[in-house]
């Protein structure tokens, strides 16, 4: 009796799981053919050499989804260029492109960072609980973003941003009242995180 209710457990599991996983496996092949024009900027895999753009490949996807879907609605204000490429989409188009780049490993950012200022964001970072919503390496889980290891310029851009209120986020108030210095030294800390 015991083995058939797991037999039947068994087929129940795969029939509920298979459909999801081929689904899955779609959806990123259409994000793939869809994302290839992001590689102009971002570029090959997401993984972005520079300072200012960012590394997008083995982000988190529900964050990416949600913050592509942001540019899309023009609600992520000061950045044109990613407002007019996301609005080309269709939401289940970005969710895609996002389910593709969010399914590259991570590959940590190649910015040469400052000690003295690393070991500064580190202590800024500790005493206002960065780590309890992006984790202790900052690699972030589903809608909190991957910034460990993200390129510096762009994770600064990003924070003067919600201290702006440009992008707004209840979760990220705590920049709020942070002083440029503060928000440099954090993307030193956090681009040199490993
Ligand atoms: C013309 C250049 C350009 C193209 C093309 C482009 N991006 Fe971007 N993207 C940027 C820049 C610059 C930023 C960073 C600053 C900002 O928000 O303006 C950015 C930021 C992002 C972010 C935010 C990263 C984060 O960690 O929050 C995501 C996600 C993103 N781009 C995804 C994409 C995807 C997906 C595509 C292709 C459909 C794409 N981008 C095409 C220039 C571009
Ligand atoms: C309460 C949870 C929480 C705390 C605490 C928090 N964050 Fe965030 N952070 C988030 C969420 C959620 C987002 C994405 C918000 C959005 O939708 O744009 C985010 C976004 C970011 C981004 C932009 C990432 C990107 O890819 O664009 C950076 C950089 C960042 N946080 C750094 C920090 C730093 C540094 C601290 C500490 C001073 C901090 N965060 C504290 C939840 C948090």
């Amino acid at each position: 009796m015991r083995k058939l209710k797991l037999l039947f457990y068994c087929a129940l599991t795969a029939a509920v799981l298979t459909p999801a996983v081929v689904f899955a496996a779609q959806t990123v092949t259409e994000g793939e053919r869809l994302g290839k024009s992001c590689a102009g900027c971002h570029a090959t895999n997401g993984y972005a050499p520079g300072e200012y753009i960012a590394r997008i490949g083995g982000q988190n996807t529900d964050y990416m989804t949600k913050a592509m879907k942001d540019y899309a609605a023009g609600s992520r204000k000061g950045s044109v260029e990613m407002s007019i490429v996301a609005k080309g989409y269709s939401e289940d188009q970005l969710a895609a492109i996002s389910a593709y780049y969010g399914s590259k490993k991570w590959m940590n950012s190649t910015n040469k960072t400052d000690k003295k200022l690393v070991a500064k964001g580190k202590k800024i970072a500790a005493e206002n609980g960065c780590f309890d919503c992006h984790g202790a390496k900052g690699e972030g889980m589903d809608a909190f973003p991957r910034i460990g290891g993200q390129n510096k310029g762009y994770m600064e851009e990003a924070m003067k941003r919600y201290k702006e209120g440009l992008i707004e986020s209840e979760e990220m108030a705590v920049v709020k009242d942070m002083s440029e210095e503060q928000l440099t030294a954090l993307s030193e800390f956090f681009s040199s995180l490993r």
